[in-house]
């Protein structure tokens, strides 16, 4: 039986879609439950040249025996919802994947709300995906609840039911969250902030996990840093110094151009430790140091990379477990049987 989590360490985009793809691909947990947010996430999942983009659903789709559910914390917009069952409809989704009866319910008035708040859409640079006016009105007690809605019919469960009975049979199960620790409402740059906690044990919170049932918790970081969205950000360079890098990144969502820093030591540090982390999964290693590019071994790594990730476990105390070299899950370093 195991219980992981897997949360961003930055300000979301470090690639958790990839790393959750590899993950539940390869251990092929019984359940891969989401939690974050909402569907301002976008996660970008890629697999034998096949690639989505996904807001919703669980990443980590692509294994097909898994229960794909939705927890209570996250909001559901009903539209995103029904149109993934359908995008991902050749991965069978429609008849595994469910969410908590008590999700909250995005609805066109948030989004409306969130595009016309100048406060949100350009002082904070929202997604204008309606999640902040949704929880804002959960706080209020006023949202409506996945298990009231009629677009929700027969896709509703007890998630937290499920999952703990999962694990009270010995049975596996993937947490993933979404955003990244710079974004938390307590944590990251407020008020440039997501409207939700994004921290590791929210992340488990939202799927009805108690903490003692916690056996990993991975946070991923990018080799670098995106933001996208107004904000603090130390580390940042300028585009034209990204594009020295090679280094230019799209939103998944809004397709908005992603500001670009260099990694943040003091960052990766208190996210580590208000996380709990007990493995760091870096990833774009191979956008930094291209000759890395789909390397599957750790030996063949360069002197000046490995020197990197000694550095990032000496400064934060975590071992780096997965190193990913490329989109593709096949493009993965996996270490972590040496922990053993
Ligand atoms: P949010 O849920 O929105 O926070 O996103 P995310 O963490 O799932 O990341 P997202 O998919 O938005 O952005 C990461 C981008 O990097 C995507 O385009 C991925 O395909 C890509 N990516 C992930 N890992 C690697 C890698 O190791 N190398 C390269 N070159 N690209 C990668
Ligand atoms: P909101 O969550 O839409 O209210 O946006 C608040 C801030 O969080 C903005 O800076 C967004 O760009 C950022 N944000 C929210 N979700 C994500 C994500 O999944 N990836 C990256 N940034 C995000
Ligand atoms: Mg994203």
């Amino acid at each position: 039986m195991t219980c992981n989590v897997l949360v961003g360490g930055g300000w979301g985009d470090e690639g958790k879609g990839k790393c959750i793809t590899y993950l539940c691909y390869n251990d092929k947990p019984n359940i891969i439950a989401r939690a974050g947010v909402g569907p301002n996430a976008g996660h970008s999942v890629e697999f034998h040249g096949e690639k989505y983009g996904l807001r919703l659903i669980p990443s980590g789709f692509f294994h097909k025996d898994a229960r794909l559910l939705i927890g209570a914390g996250v909001l559901v917009d009903t539209t995103v919802f029904l149109h993934e069952l359908d995008y991902l409809n050749k991965y069978q989704v429609r008849s595994r994947t469910y969410a908590d009866y008590r999700c909250a319910i995005i609805e066109a008035k948030h989004r409306e709300q969130d595009k016309a708040s100048d406060y949100l859409s350009k002082k904070i640079g929202s997604t204008g995906t309606g999640c902040g006016p949704a929880n804002a009105d959960r706080v209020m007690r006023v949202a409506k609840l996945a298990g009231e809605v009629d677009e929700m019919k027969g896709y509703t469960t007890d998630v937290p039911l499920e999952v703990n009975t999962a694990l009270d049979k010995d049975k596996d199960v993937f947490i993933e969250g979404s955003q990244g620790f710079g974004l938390s409402l307590y944590y990251g740059t407020y008020p440039y902030v997501t409207s939700k906690d994004t921290t590791a044990s929210t992340a488990a919170a939202d799927v009805g996990v108690g903490p003692t049932r916690i056996d990993e918790v991975i946070v991923v970081f990018k080799s670098y840093i995106t933001r996208v969205g107004e904000g603090p950000f130390k580390t940042e360079i300028t585009q034209n110094e990204a594009e020295n890098l090679d280094i230019e990144e799209y939103g998944t969502v809004t397709g908005r151009r992603r500001r670009v820093g260099l990694f943040d030591m003091d960052l990766a540090r208190e996210s580590c430790m208000i996380n709990g982390a007990t493995q760091i999964a870096l990833t774009c290693v191979d956008r930094l140091y291209p000759k890395c590019e789909h390397v599957k071994d750790y030996n063949r790594l360069s002197q000046e990379i490995k020197k990197f990730i000694n550095e990032i476990e000496g400064e934060t105390g975590v071992p780096v477990t997965i190193i990913s070299t490329g989109p593709d899950l096949e493009d993965t370093i996996d270490l972590r049987s040496e922990l053993l």
